[in-house]
């Protein structure tokens, strides 16, 4: 496990916004329409690029730089394809609330990406059981995620991923824990109650992608951070299992890594 602190959120931002660049740029075909060395593992053909999404109030800086770089710096996302983790059950694609409304408002109405290839679970759907193996195939088709963007919670979910999900989960509807409904209730007016249930990637969903770069700012997540990257591996910290993914970074603020012990804190020179 890769860890990185910077000093502030702008850093982290930019920093996060780079790795998923990098990826991007490397699915990106050439004029010739080559496309740039893999990893070596097996990926869909036809150049493209699969990436997994959050959201929540961390990413935030992440999309508004991946928009400044497709503005200024002409990064495209026309080839790329999007999984957000999570939606909110009940609450429709445009409810204010929605994920599906944060990935508009805070990207996908600002780049190049193709609408039909930027995917979010259907809170509404009639069957939320067969939403969830639509979605699970639709990623496995996709060829996989070349790299998930995750937050965390104070509680350590990844996704929606409450303490004590199965590591062999996919995607599946969850009730949400009252600490996660509370901690989301700050993007919800004032009397308007949070869903309390959503449909998210599983822990085995999110440990298939390839790379995994999870951000965490600010001393309320510095016990999850400590848990995941150094504590037993257990369904009670749902981040700890991050540990045995081969390529995982996790991206901090100084607040975030405060609980870390200093060798295992590498800050960038
Ligand atoms: C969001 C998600 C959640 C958040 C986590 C942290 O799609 O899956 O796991 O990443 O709740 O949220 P913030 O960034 O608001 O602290």
């Amino acid at each position: 496990m890769e860890i990185v602190v910077v000093p502030e959120y702008a850093a982290l931002s930019r920093e996060g916004a780079a790795r998923l660049a990098a990826v991007i740029r490397q699915a990106a075909p050439d004029a010739e329409g080559r496309v740039g060395p893999s990893d070596g593992r097996e990926r869909a053909a036809g150049g493209h690029c699969v990436l997994g999404l959050a959201t929540g109030g961390t990413p935030i800086g992440v999309y508004r730089e991946l928009v400044r770089l497709h503005r200024q710096e002409g990064l495209d996302l026309s080839h790329v394809t999007t999984f957000n983790l999570d939606e909110y059950c009940g609450l429709p694609p445009d409810h204010p609330q929605s994920y599906h409304t944060y990935m508009r408002r805070h990207l996908f109405n600002h780049v190049d990406l193709d609408p039909h290839r930027a995917r979010l679970p259907d809170g509404m759907a009639e069957d939320p059981a067969a939403e969830c193996a639509c979605y699970e195939a639709a990623i496995a088709q996709s060829g996989g995620m070349d790299i998930l963007l995750l937050g965390v919670g104070t509680n350590g979910h990844i996704g929606f991923n409450e303490p004590g999900t199965r590591f062999d989960s996919r995607t599946h509807c969850v009730e949400l824990a009252e600490k996660t409904r509370l901690a989301n209730a700050r993007f919800f007016p004032p009397g308007e109650a949070v869903p309390r249930r959503a449909i998210t990637m599983g822990i085995a969903t999110i440990l298939a992608a390839r790379q995994i770069l999870l951000l965490a700012t600010g001393a309320q997540k510095a016990e999850a951070i400590v848990r995941a990257a150094l504590g037993p591996i257990t369904p009670d910290c749902p981040a700890s299992v991050l540990q045995r993914h081969p390529r995982v970074t996790l991206l901090l603020d100084q607040e975030a890594a405060s609980q870390l012990p200093k060798r295992a804190a590498s800050l960038p020179g």
